[in-house]
């Protein structure tokens, strides 16, 4: 049977339109989706969008309509990006959608008859950006840590029985070092527990938007209770055949929410826990975190319309170790775009094909024997899926990328010294092996890079009429075609001119 794989991003709040962010995530969890495809796995790719609780139901006053109408229109702004940025995934979740409110009521039902989840009184503070309860001690300067005012809020609710999970969740922790990443996450979230952790309550009286507790009608419930549970009820019917997930993506503002409460929700409905959690950094502006509450956000679509996806896609990978925040900036963004793909991988496949198409009568050439340089290069770049799988395993993408680049700057050495121009007349033999290896790389290099620019990988794997695109053709046995005709060569990367003021 095919091995499955399961990837999810957040489900975005529709209280604004998408940003960079937003973009990043989607992206990062698209380039894993297509990797682990290639790659012989059967993927399910989830993304979606969070619409109950009170921040929304606040920003659809805002406007003064109605909350239904409202949250409609913002999905489908998050929709339509996941179509904008060329994501693979399979579903999109909306937790306005009945197979998603039914299976939460069903959990709610589940947890009230193991005896999780009982009736008492919450007075506390509460952060409506952050959708999140906080002690009097967590409180920075009255605010919440994210800088979020709270309220004080006093009313009926329920709770769910937290404080029980506290062992529980040090054990689980222990014995799946894997389940949180990076390493550096970790140690936060195993000191929040160990901190002690308190009854958590799970229902609100004194708004509407949001699913009904089953049985008592005046409870809505708490949004984040209701929203982790997108990574189950989006399965459908067949929820067993792709949960426990593999990996849900996330930003590190989410982390708590994904590393203690949903292992102890999940451990009291008797549900799997997922594989591994990865928190990325943010994206800031001037060193502050990109927010579309705090009204700083850069716009995906200008960036995107000014330079193109795929740059766009190549820059967000490459630009930040994942894991950690990075800060958008358009001269980093030409700079790595003109060095990289342009300079580099642009450029050797270029040549190539120019001195084919001029020397070769527009056919790749057939070898003849290779040496030990060729033999080296080429065993090289058959390597290079292995490292890659590697990195994409502890996701470590900017890395990945890495491996391209490097094997693209050891082919652009190798045409250099080989001189292929100045072989023509002194060994054409020697200048058709040249030229085949150069593209054999080429092949390698254009499969590679698939999961990350998946339009400019496939126009340059059309160019050279490559049919086998899955990661198993990464070997000799699937090489280019001598004799394969080549059209009038192209252009694959452009260039990015610098507007001078
Ligand atoms: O938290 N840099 O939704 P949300 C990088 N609905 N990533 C960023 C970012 C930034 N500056 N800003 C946002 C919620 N993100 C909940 C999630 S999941 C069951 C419920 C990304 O609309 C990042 O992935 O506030 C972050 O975790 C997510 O958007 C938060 O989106
Ligand atoms: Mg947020």
């Amino acid at each position: 049977m095919q091995k499955k794989f399961y990837i999810t991003t957040p489900i975005y709040y529709v209280n604004d339109k998408p940003h960079i962010g937003h973009a990043y995530t989607n992206i990062v969890s698209d380039v894993i989706a297509r990797f682990k495809r290639l790659d012989g796995y059967d993927v399910k790719f989830l993304t979606g969008t969070d619409e109950h609780g009170q921040k929304v139901e606040k920003s659809a006053q805002k406007y003064s309509i109605q909350t239904q109408e409202y949250v409609d229109k913002i999905a489908q702004n998050f929709i339509n990006l996941t179509k904008d940025l060329n994501l693979s995934n399979d579903d999109f979740i909306r937790t306005t959608e009945n197979r998603h409110k039914n299976f939460v009521q069903s959990v709610w039902q589940k947890l009230i008859n193991n005896n999780q989840i009982y009736l008492g009184k919450y007075s506390g503070w509460y952060s409506i950006r952050d959708e999140a309860y906080f002690l009097e001690s967590e409180l920075v300067n009255g605010n919440a840590p994210s800088g979020a005012p709270v309220e004080w809020i006093e009313e009926s609710s329920y709770f769910f029985r937290l404080e029980s999970f506290q062992q529980k969740l040090l054990n689980f922790y222990k014995d799946n070092p894997d389940f949180i990443h990076p390493e550096s996450r970790k140690n936060e979230v195993i000191s929040f527990v160990k901190s002690g952790l308190k009854d958590l309550s799970v229902s609100r009286t004194s708004f509407k938007w949001g699913i009904k507790v089953p049985n008592d009608e005046n409870h809505v419930i708490y949004v984040w209770l209701d929203a982790l549970f997108n990574y189950i009820s989006a399965l459908n019917e067949n929820k067993a055949s792709f949960w426990p997930a593999n990996l849900h993506v996330v930003g590190k503002d989410i982390l708590r929410f994904h590393t203690v409460y949903w292992p102890a929700f999940l451990m009291a409905a008797d549900l799997p826990i997922p594989k591994r959690i990865f928190a990325h950094g943010w994206w800031t502006n001037n060193g502050e975190k990109i927010s579309k509450s705090l009204g700083n956000v850069i716009d995906p679509y200008n960036i995107i319309e000014k330079y193109g996806l795929d740059y766009f896609r190549y820059y967000l990978i490459r630009e930040i170790t994942f894991g950690n925040d990075g800060n958008f900036s358009e001269d980093s963004f030409i700079e790595k775009i003109n060095s990289e793909l342009v300079n580099k991988i642009g450029n050797l496949i270029f040549r190539t094909v120019n001195l084919i198409y001029k020397n070769c009568e527009q056919k790749i050439p057939t070898p003849d024997e290779f040496n030990e340089k060729d033999s080296k290069l080429l065993t090289d770049a058959y390597g290079a899926i292995f490292k890659i799988r590697n990195y994409l395993d502890e996701q470590s993408l900017k890395q990945m990328l890495e491996v391209i680049i490097v094997l693209s700057n050891n082919a652009n050495v190798f045409i250099d010294e080989e001189a292929p121009w100045k072989l023509k007349t002194t060994d054409f033999k020697r200048m058709c092996t040249v030229l085949y290896v150069i593209s054999e790389v080429i092949r390698i290099i254009a499969l590679l890079l698939q999961p990350f620019i998946p339009h400019t990988a496939e126009n340059i794997l059309d160019y050279f009429k490559i049919k086998q695109r899955s990661f198993d053709a990464v070997s000799k046995s699937h090489c280019i075609n001598p004799g394969t005709v080549l059209n009038e060569p192209e252009i694959f990367f452009k260039k990015i001119e610098i507007e001078k003021n």
